[in-house]
C-alpha cells in the first residue's frame, strides 16, 4: 500500500498540529423523522435538482450508528473531529428546544471526549430548517437573530467540552451556489439575493459570537470558508481583469469583511442595486475578532472575462476528479500564502476540509483508492509548504470521514476516507484512510517518544 510521506521536520508531525476527520449532519445523519424537515429535504423533493434523484432521508443512517462510527474515528488515531449541528434537530418550528435533538450531540461530544478527541463543531453547514426559509430564509434578516438563539442554547449545553466552534461553514455555498447560481437548496437564481444572503448569514457569525463567548469562553470561534485561487484562462488583460474579479467575488467578499469590516469595492462591475442592504453597525458585528480561520480547499478555479464579468473555465487536463476539478495541490500553498500577504496576519488556520471524490470499487473488502492517496500526500505537503512561508497552519481535517450525500450530487460522488455501501451501511476503510491512519500512529508514536 502506498505511504503519504511528509518532511521529517514538518510541523504537521509536531505535537501541537491537529489532525482531523469532517462530516456534516445533513451528509451523513439521516433519521429525518427525529428533526424539522430543512431547505435541502425541499430542494431533493423538487424535480431535476438532485442529479440521481435521492435524497438525505437516511444518508449514512449516522444518528442511529454514531457509537460504531465513533470507534471507526478512534481506530483511525485522530486527534480531533470536525462535525456539524443541524438546527433543525435542536430548534422546533415554535421556538422550543428539541432536547432529545440536543442530546444526541451532548452524547457525541461527550463519547469522544472519553476517548481523547477534541470536538470541532460547525453550527451550520447549510441545513437550514424550512420553517426559517417559509419566513425568508438569508433573506430575511431576523435569520441571523434566530441563528444567533440557537447558538445559545448550542453553547449552554456543549460549552467548554468542545475544542472550537465554527459558525457557518461555506457562506459563499449557502449565498452564492443557493441564492445566486441556483444549484444548491433553495436555488435562487438572482445576484441580489446572493448578496443580500451573504451579508445576512455574516451578520449571523458575528452575532453568533457574543454567546458562544459567554456559554463557552474556553474553546476557539471563528469560521469555515472555502477558497479557490482564481486564474486567468489567458494572458489578454480582460481575463486577468475577470479573474481579479472573480477572486474578490468569491474569496474576498467574505473574508474581507470578517477581518477587515468592509466589503471588496467592485467599482462599477456591480450595479449598486445588486449590493446588499446594510444597517449601521453591522459591518463591525461582522468583523469582531475570531480565534481562527477555517480553509476549506479542493481546487483553483479558471476565468474568462465574459460580459464585462467573469465565467469559469471548465478543466479539461487530466488528472481530474469525478467532480471535474482539476488535482491541484500547489493552489492551496498559493491561497494560504496570498491571503497572509493581503491581511498582513491571518488567525490561527485550520484546514477544515480537503478531499478528493474517486470512482471507488470494493474488491475483497478493499478499496485501492491510490488516487486519493496521491491526493492526500500531495496536499498534505502543500500545507507543509504553507507553514515554511509563515502561514499558521495548527490542523488538517480529511474530507470526509465517509462517503455521504454530495448535496446536487446526491450519492454520485464518494468523498470518504471509509467506503460506505448505502444498500447494506457497511463501512470499509479504504487505501487512503489506512494510509492516513498510519501515518497519524506514526505521528503518535514519535510524539510519545519525545515526551518520554
Ligand atoms: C464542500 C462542502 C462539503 C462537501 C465538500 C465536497 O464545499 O463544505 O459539505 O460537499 O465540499
Amino acid at each position: 500500500m502506498k505511504k503519504i510521506k511528509l518532511p521529517l521536520h514538518s510541523e504537521l508531525l509536531s505535537r501541537d498540529f491537529i489532525f482531523g476527520v469532517a462530516t456534516s449532519s445533513f451528509q451523513i445523519e439521516g433519521a429525518a423523522d427525529r428533526r424539522e424537515p430543512c431547505i435541502w429535504d425541499t430542494f431533493c423533493a423538487e424535480q431535476g435538482r438532485i442529479k440521481d434523484g435521492s435524497h438525505g432521508l437516511n444518508a449514512c443512517e449516522h444518528i442511529d450508528r454514531w457509537q460504531d462510527d465513533v470507534a471507526l474515528i478512534a481506530s483511525l488515531g485522530v486527534d480531533a473531529y470536525r462535525f456539524s449541528i443541524a438546527w433543525g434537530r435542536v430548534i422546533r418550528a415554535d421556538g422550543t428546544v428539541n432536547q432529545e435533538g440536543l442530546g444526541f450531540y451532548v452524547n457525541l461530544v461527550e463519547r469522544l471526549a472519553a476517548l481523547g478527541i477534541a470536538s470541532h463543531v460547525t453550527l451550520y453547514h447549510w441545513d437550514l430548517p424550512q420553517y426559517l426559509e417559509d419566513r425568508g430564509g438569508w433573506l430575511n434578516r431576523e435569520t441571523a437573530y434566530r441563528f444567533a438563539e440557537y447558538a445559545e442554547v448550542v453553547a449552554k449545553a456543549l460549552g467548554n467540552h468542545v475544542a472550537s466552534y465554527a459558525t457557518l461553514n461555506e457562506p459563499f455555498c449557502s449565498a452564492y451556489l443557493s441564492y445566486e447560481a441556483g444549484i444548491h437548496a433553495p436555488g435562487y437564481k438572482n445576484r441580489k439575493y446572493g448578496r443580500q444572503a451573504a451579508h445576512h448569514l455574516l451578520l449571523a457569525h458575528g452575532l453568533a459570537l457574543t454567546p458562544l463567548r459567554k456559554y463557552a469562553p474556553n474553546a476557539e470561534h471563528g469560521i469555515v470558508l472555502n477558497f479557490s485561487p482564481c486564474h486567468p484562462a489567458s494572458c489578454d488583460p480582460a481575463d486577468r481583469q475577470a479573474a481579479q474579479l472573480a477572486h474578490a467575488y468569491h474569496n474576498l467578499w467574505y473574508l474581507q469583511a470578517i477581518l477587515k469590516g468592509q466589503y471588496p469595492d467592485l467599482g462599477d462591475k456591480i450595479s449598486p442595486s445588486d449590493l446588499p442592504d446594510l444597517e449601521p453597525g453591522d459591518l463591525t458585528t461582522i468583523s469582531q475578532p475570531i480565534d481562527f480561520l477555517g480553509v476549506n480547499y479542493y481546487t483553483r478555479t479558471v476565468f474568462r472575462e465574459k460580459n464585462g464579468w467573469f465565467s469559469d473555465v471548465p478543466p479539461t487536463t487530466p488528472p481530474l476528479t469525478t467532480m471535474g476539478w482539476e488535482i491541484y495541490a500547489e493552489g492551496l500553498t498559493e491561497i494560504l500564502v496570498d491571503l497572509q500577504n493581503t491581511f498582513g496576519k491571518l488567525p490561527t488556520v485550520y484546514i477544515t476540509e480537503n478531499g478528493a471524490a474517486f470512482p471507488d470499487k470494493v474488491e475483497n473488502n478493499q478499496v485501492h483508492d491510490t488516487a486519493r492517496v496521491d491526493y492526500y500526500h500531495q496536499h498534505l505537503n502543500a500545507v507543509h509548504a504553507a507553514i515554511e512561508q509563515g502561514v499558521p497552519v495548527k490542523g488538517y481535517f480529511a474530507w470526509s470521514l465517509l462517503d455521504n450525500f454530495e448535496w446536487a450530487e446526491g450519492y454520485t460522488q464518494r468523498f470518504g476516507i471509509v467506503y460506505v455501501d448505502f444498500d447494506t451501511q457497511q463501512r470499509t476503510i479504504k487505501d487512503s484512510g489506512r494510509a492516513l491512519q498510519q501515518l497519524w500512529h506514526e505521528r503518535k508514536k514519535q510524539v510519545e517518544a519525545q515526551q518520554a
